[in-house]
């Protein structure tokens, strides 16, 4: 049966501006790193995009390595906008990166011109797309002169391969100077993608305030910690948990008892607020109004829905936020 998106689609969701830009996104974005290779279910993905959808979000993050293997995500994804989103492209903004290895020889990796214009290429044929809305440089090149780098996003954005270009992983001394280049080539920087959330907070130390000054978005990957941040590891270790069936960049390690310790003092915190430990860190996060968007990851449709519950609080009182640092600090 072809698929007819919910009408009431844009009911539940909250739009927020990208920095000083024109473009709204969802206030929660899906990302597709896990869950959409070809090692998974293809049908449980394409539900995972279309419940995303059905409830608001309009933004899917990707990145030409995601799988396994490499490239896949954005294959599979490709497919089920052809599938189920034909006539919706205009409702969607959807990202890539480049950044991390992605081919073999000096020119599938890091930040050279060469590799950033044909990744994204690549990545277009893959999802069988002209353009991406944003693209990304997923982490920072030491050896590749930042000018170089700079100039490829704004050639691709002048190419008409993509509308707006982004930041990933950049620290703020390095994010100022990308930021300040770009804005004199005339492409402007969208928006920024660091890791943020309770158990890594080092966008507070001058980041979070370089955007605001800067008019830049900000949308903190892992929020949840990869799944940490819920209640899910409170009794063990379940076996559909990304410990359990991936364990490649979560595993049995991370599990420490301190961590638990703290995981389980917070999830005390959210249910005195009415709260599940997973809506109270998404919360945590939204409370601040220079964060455009929160960027999950969902094995199940249900996570999807159970996340956006987070939208029904985002205030905290001084003592919940003063209870939250002692927890972890
Ligand atoms: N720029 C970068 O360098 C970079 C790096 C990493 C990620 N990212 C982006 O950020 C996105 C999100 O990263 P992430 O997957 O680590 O995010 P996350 O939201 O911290 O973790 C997602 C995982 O947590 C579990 N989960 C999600 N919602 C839940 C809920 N309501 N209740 C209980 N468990 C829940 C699921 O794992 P299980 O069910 O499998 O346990 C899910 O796969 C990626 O897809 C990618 O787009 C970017």
């Amino acid at each position: 049966m072809t698929y007819q998106p919910s009408p009431e689609r844009y009911k539940e969701m909250e739009y927020r501006r990208c920095g000083k830009s024109g473009l709204k996104l969802s206030a929660l974005s899906l990302g597709l790193w896990h869950n959409f290779g070809h090692v998974n279910d293809f049908e449980n993905s394409r539900n995972l995009i279309k419940t995303a959808f059905d409830h608001g979000i309009t933004h899917f993050d990707l990145a030409n390595n995601y799988g396994p293997p490499p490239g896949s995500a954005e294959e599979n994804f490709g497919k089920i906008l052809q599938q189920d989103f034909k006539g919706y492209r205009d409702e969607m903004v959807i990202s890539t990166k480049a950044g991390y290895t992605m081919w073999d020889g000096p020119y599938g990796d890091w930040g050279s011109k060469k590799y950033l214009v044909s990744s994204l290429d690549q990545s277009l044929k893959r999802m069988n797309l002209d353009y991406a809305d944003i693209f990304y440089h997923h982490r920072p090149d030491p050896e590749t002169p930042i000018e170089e780098t700079m100039t490829a996003l704004d050639l691709i954005v002048r190419q008409g391969k993509a509308l707006y270009v982004g930041l990933s992983n950049y620290r703020p001394a390095e994010a100022a100077e990308a930021i300040a280049i770009l804005k004199q080539l005339g492409t402007p920087c969208l928006i920024h993608q660091p890791k943020y959330s309770m158990f890594e907070r080092w966008p507070e130390d001058g980041l979070l305030d370089l955007l605001e000054q800067e008019g830049i978005g900000c949308i903190p990957f892992s929020p949840l910690a990869q799944g940490l941040l819920t209640d899910k590891y409170l009794h063990g270790i379940p076996s559909d948990s990304r410990v359990a069936t991936s364990g490649v960049f979560l595993n049995e390690e991370h599990l420490t008892a301190e961590k638990l310790a703290k995981v389980s003092a917070l999830n005390a915190l959210a249910e005195q607020r009415g709260q599940k430990l997973a809506h109270m860190a998404l919360s945590w996060l939204l409370r601040d109004k220079r964060i455009t968007s929160v960027l999950i990851g969902s094995s199940k449709p249900e996570q999807i829905l159970d996340s956006i519950k987070a939208l029904e609080n985002t205030t905290f009182s001084e003592g919940e936020l003063e209870t939250i640092n002692t927890i972890l600090r």
